[in-house]
């Protein structure tokens, strides 16, 4: 299942086929014999010969291409088998900055370079600033077929995107933020076992808002941390606060995929303990130069939770001395073990400058009898992406609207409804579900045809799943048609949805 093979239909161009691996979480046990475990770090070299008219690249600090269609790869430092990935295809380069380029398709290479030219360096510069050198040599870019599974994949000099990254106005950026953030956290200091994921996503959420902050202010970084926690409200409305997979230690047991424990608790509850840490210590720059003695201290390692914290009392003897890790209700092992909502959230409010707006404008067409007076009053013209992703959600939120709202609330925004923007789009599916719009299916079906983010597909299939049977049958339709081009984990996930497993 780790290797990815995709016919020329499944490509953007469509004239050539294309190969690619996934190996987070264990994946690359069927790509080549390894210890596949984060545990376990080591170096490779790797030698891939391709047909002729086609080039490869891997996770790797050397790259050179020999005259005979083969490309020699080297990862000098040690890293855990599940950054090791390779991509085949017809890929092109073009530099967006002194150590990072930008690959993809040729019908894909001039939007891609448009999007990123000249700001993943800043990123990069910042990061080293905060959490210490960056070792890995280049950061480039990869952007993948559209079946692509994630937003991102950390892999090491070679971070891979979804295409729908390619909004036009890098309103997206902070996917680049987050997978450049785990250059530090995940790729050199990693978690040990996958039970931990919270140390790599969770430090790397942290990681991801710190660079975003200072490099857009607080409060578009609130903003975004807010949709962050309103996905974690939702996830844990639906499974439950109490849910075993709440906390941020996971009990994986013997022959449970790690895969299949996926959830936003490692993300967002992790950012809140990490937040927390934060807290305690009370100074910004205190805390950041904890985290560069972290990963100085833990570089090339894979570690627990346990070798954080305890690192983090040595770091800070005053707080030791105080007993922080045992305060009621915030025991260091509260935060590990016990599932639920985060005992502590990091204060949001520096983002209601732009979410107060978004949140009025939300009530308005939420309500019986609609004020057209006052939401014609609202100028949304100016509202940038993720203001608009926070405006949807709370409308989300509010559905089913009264009848006709919502219809009225697509004629009105088609900057919304219309959006190529895939944040938007999933929100305005999600939207078109909760309030039976039957009308405007065929963006659901659409949306889903052009692309295969796991976590824009599932949500969608489970929203139909629970809907109506119209929504029914549109689920069943959607995935026959997509499940070929959809990545094999994916593909599963929904099986399970549609109750076909
Ligand atoms: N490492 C993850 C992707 C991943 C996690 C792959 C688990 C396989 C198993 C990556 O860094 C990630 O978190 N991507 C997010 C980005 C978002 C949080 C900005 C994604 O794809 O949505
Ligand atoms: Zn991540």
């Amino acid at each position: 299942p780790q290797v990815c093979w995709l016919a020329p239909e499944q490509t953007a161009g469509k004239q050539k086929p294309y190969m690619y691996t996934q190996g987070q979480a264990v994946l690359n046990r069927s790509f080549f014999p390894c210890f596949d475990t984060p545990s376990v770090k080591c170096t490779y070299s790797a030698s891939v010969e391709v047909p002729e008219g086609f080039t490869a690249v891997m996770s790797a600090t050397s790259w050179e291409k020999q005259n005979d269609n083969t490309f020699v790869f080297k990862m000098s430092q040690p890293i855990p088998s599940y950054l090791i990935a390779l991509a085949v295809g017809d890929i092109v380069s073009a530099d967006v900055g002194p150590r990072s380029r930008v690959w993809a398709e040729p019908c894909l290479i001039e939007a891609a370079k448009k999007e990123y030219d000249g700001v993943i360096e800043e990123f990069l510069a910042v990061g080293e600033k905060l959490f210490g050198p960056y070792v890995w040599g280049r950061y480039d870019i990869l952007f993948m077929p559209p079946s692509f599974p994630f937003g991102g994949m950390e892999n090491p000099c070679l971070t891979f995107v979804t295409p729908c990254l390619l909004a036009g106005d890098r309103s997206l950026v902070d996917v680049i933020i987050h997978e450049i953030s785990h250059s530090w956290f995940g790729n050199l200091v990693t978690n040990a076992t996958w039970g931990e994921f919270w140390l790599n996503e969770g430090f790397t959420m942290y990681a991801q808002r710190r660079i975003s902050t200072e490099v857009y202010g607080s409060a578009y970084t609130c903003l975004e941390a807010a949709t962050g926690r309103a996905l974690l409200r939702q996830h844990m409305d639906n499974t439950g606060e109490d849910h075993p997979l709440n906390k941020l230690r996971v009990v994986i047991e013997p022959g449970v995929n790690p895969d299949d424990t996926y959830n936003e608790t490692p993300y967002e509850k992790g950012y809140c303990f990490v937040s927390y840490l934060a807290h305690l210590v009370g100074d910004q720059s205190k805390f950041d130069a904890f985290l560069q003695a972290y990963v100085n201290r833990f570089k090339f390692q894979s570690i627990t939770a346990d070798d954080t914290l305890g690192f983090f009392l040595e770091y800070f003897p005053e707080l030791k001395q105080k007993g922080v890790e045992s305060i009621p209700g915030f025991e260091f092992d509260r935060w590990l073990n016990t599932p639920g909502w985060p005992p502590f959230l990091p204060d949001l409010s520096p983002g209601e400058q732009l979410m107060k707006p978004a949140d009025e404008l939300a009530e308005l067409w939420a309500a019986d009898g609609l004020n057209m007076e006052a939401i014609e009053a609202v100028d949304i013209s100016a509202w940038r992406t993720y203001q608009l992703v926070y405006f949807l959600d709370q409308v989300l939120q509010k559905s089913p609207l009264p009848e006709g709202n919502v219809e009225r609330l697509s004629k009105m925004y088609p900057k919304i409804s219309k959006a190529q923007n895939a944040e938007l789009r999933l929100r305005w599916c999600q939207i078109i579900l909760r309030n039976n719009l039957e009308a405007e299916y065929s963006k659901v079906k659409d949306f889903l045809h052009s692309q295969g983010k796991q976590k824009y597909t599932l949500p969608l299939y489970r929203a139909m799943w629970s809907g109506s049977e119209p929504a029914r049958a549109l689920a069943m339709e959607t995935f026959s048609a997509t499940a070929p081009q959809l990545h094999v984990n994916v593909r599963n996930y929904v099986k399970k949805i549609l109750g076909l497993e």
